[in-house]
């Protein structure tokens, strides 16, 4: 099995990378033939979505000739795409960052998600492009988001659904979600060993 570890913490021994760890360490275990890619978006040089690449892409799009600098751009993009659809399966963690995404994820998601590349788009509807058989999604928060709590996640969490839509759209045929809140409470040692524990169990099922 070729696993994608695609990490979108800064933090190393943080609270998404910890249990993402775990997650890998249980599939290994179970496939022990496992290879893994870690694409860390921040140690990836991920190129800026600048005027130039923008150009490259719909030069791209329209079947013309890209300059040096465009192609080499463009180069970039394809790798991470191809990363993403070489994947039998892709471990993600995402903390918050207000309220949604850290923004080295998003730009990641910018670069690789183009036409023909991730998805398809006829005019009228998006497919997919990808086939991946499953994602296993680590999502880590500070807060508390229970709909009896201050901070209701139906108001305030715009991190879970945007990034499981993105993979379902994609083509991830099974996205499944391991949540865990509180992970900068007095209680957050506690939350991320929880948090192992529920990573553990869910590289164990089918
Ligand atoms: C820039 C930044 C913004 C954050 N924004 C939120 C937020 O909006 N809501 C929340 O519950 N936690 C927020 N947090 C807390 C993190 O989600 C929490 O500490 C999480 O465990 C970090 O994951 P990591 O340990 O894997 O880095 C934020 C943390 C940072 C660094």
């Amino acid at each position: 099995m070729r696993i994608l570890h695609i990490i979108s913490s800064p933090r190393h021994d943080g609270a998404s990378v910890t249990i993402a760890a775990a997650l890998i360490e249980t599939l290994r275990e179970r496939h022990p033939e496992t290879e893994v890619d870690t694409l860390d978006v921040w140690r990836e040089d991920l190129p800026e979505f600048d005027e130039s690449v923008i150009a490259a892409k719909y030069k791209w799009v329209d079947g013309e000739d890209l300059d040096a600098a465009e192609a080499r751009a463009w180069e970039k993009i394809d790798a991470l795409a191809r990363r993403i659809r070489e994947a039998d399966r892709i471990v993600l963690g995402v903390p918050m960052w207000n309220w949604s995404i850290p923004y080295k994820l998003k730009q990641l998601i910018d670069l690789a998600a183009q036409r023909n590349l991730l998805f398809t788009y006829d005019g009228v509807h998006f497919g997919p492009a990808v086939d991946v058989a499953r994602a296993d999604i680590v999502f880590v928060r500070g807060q508390y988001y229970g709909e009896d709590g201050p901070t209701p996640g139906s108001i305030f969490d715009h991190q879970v659904a945007f990034v499981e839509f993105f993979l379902r759209t994609i083509g991830v045929r099974d996205v499944r979600s391991l949540i865990l809140d509180r992970t900068w409470d007095p209680a957050a040692e506690e939350a991320i060993a929880d948090g192992v524990a529920r990573a553990r169990r869910l590289a164990a099922s089918d």
